[in-house]
C-alpha cells in the first residue's frame, strides 16, 4: 500500500466532515496531502488562499498532513507530487455516480492512480459545504459542524460578530 494519498476538494470551506474524514485516511496513509482546487466554476466563497488558510488552522495539529493548492487537473497534480492514491469521502448514495464518474475519468486519464473511498463519519453524512453555507448566513447555529476558525471566518464573511 503507498503511504501517500491527496484528498482533494473545493473545501469552501472545510467541515468537520472533512476532518473526520482525514483522520480515518490517517489510519490507512501515513501522508496525507490535502490539495485544495482552484475550482472557479464552483464560485467558491472564499478564495483560494482563505480556503487553504482555513485547512492550516483546522490541521495544524495532525501530524501527516500537508496543504497545498492546485489548479488543472487532478491527476497533473499527482504526478507532479508523485501520489498514486486519491482519496475521496462518500456521504449518501447521491454521491456515488458523481464520484463514479470521476474516478473513471481519472483513470482513464492516469491509469497508475486509484480512487479510493471511505465513508464519511455518519454525524456528517446530511453535511456539505453548499448546505453549511446557506444556514450560516440566515444565522443558523454551525458552531458544531465547523472547526472554530472556519466559524469565525464564516461569520466575518457574512458580516457577522466574532462570537465564542
Ligand atoms: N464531509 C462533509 N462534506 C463533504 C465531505 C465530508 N466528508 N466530503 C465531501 N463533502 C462535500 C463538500 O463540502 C462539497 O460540498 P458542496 O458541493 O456543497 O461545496 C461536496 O461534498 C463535494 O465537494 P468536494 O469534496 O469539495 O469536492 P468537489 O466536488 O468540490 O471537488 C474536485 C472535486 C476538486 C476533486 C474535482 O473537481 C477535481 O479534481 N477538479 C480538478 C479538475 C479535474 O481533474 N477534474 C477531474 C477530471 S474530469
Amino acid at each position: 500500500m503507498p503511504d501517500l494519498a491527496v484528498y482533494p476538494g473545493t473545501f469552501d470551506p472545510i467541515t468537520n466532515g472533512h476532518v473526520d474524514l482525514i483522520q480515518r485516511g490517517l489510519k490507512i496513509f501515513d501522508r496525507i496531502i490535502v490539495a485544495v482546487a482552484k475550482n472557479p466554476g464552483k464560485k467558491p466563497l472564499f478564495t483560494l488562499e482563505e480556503r487553504a488558510e482555513m485547512l492550516r488552522m483546522a490541521l495544524k495539529d495532525i501530524p501527516g498532513v500537508t496543504i497545498d493548492t492546485f489548479d488543472g487537473l487532478l491527476m497533473d497534480y499527482c504526478k507532479k507530487v508523485q501520489a498514486r492514491v486519491v482519496l475521496r469521502g462518500l456521504r449518501a448514495v447521491t454521491d456515488f455516480e458523481y464520484e463514479f464518474q470521476m474516478a473513471m475519468m481519472n483513470r482513464r486519464l492516469e491509469p497508475e492512480v486509484e480512487t479510493v473511498f471511505l465513508m464519511t463519519g455518519l454525524k456528517w453524512v446530511f453535511l456539505s459545504s453548499s448546505i453549511l453555507k446557506e444556514a450560516a448566513v440566515h444565522g443558523g447555529d454551525i458552531q458544531e459542524m465547523v472547526p472554530p476558525f472556519v466559524y469565525q471566518m464564516l461569520r466575518k464573511k457574512f458580516g457577522l460578530p466574532p462570537k465564542d
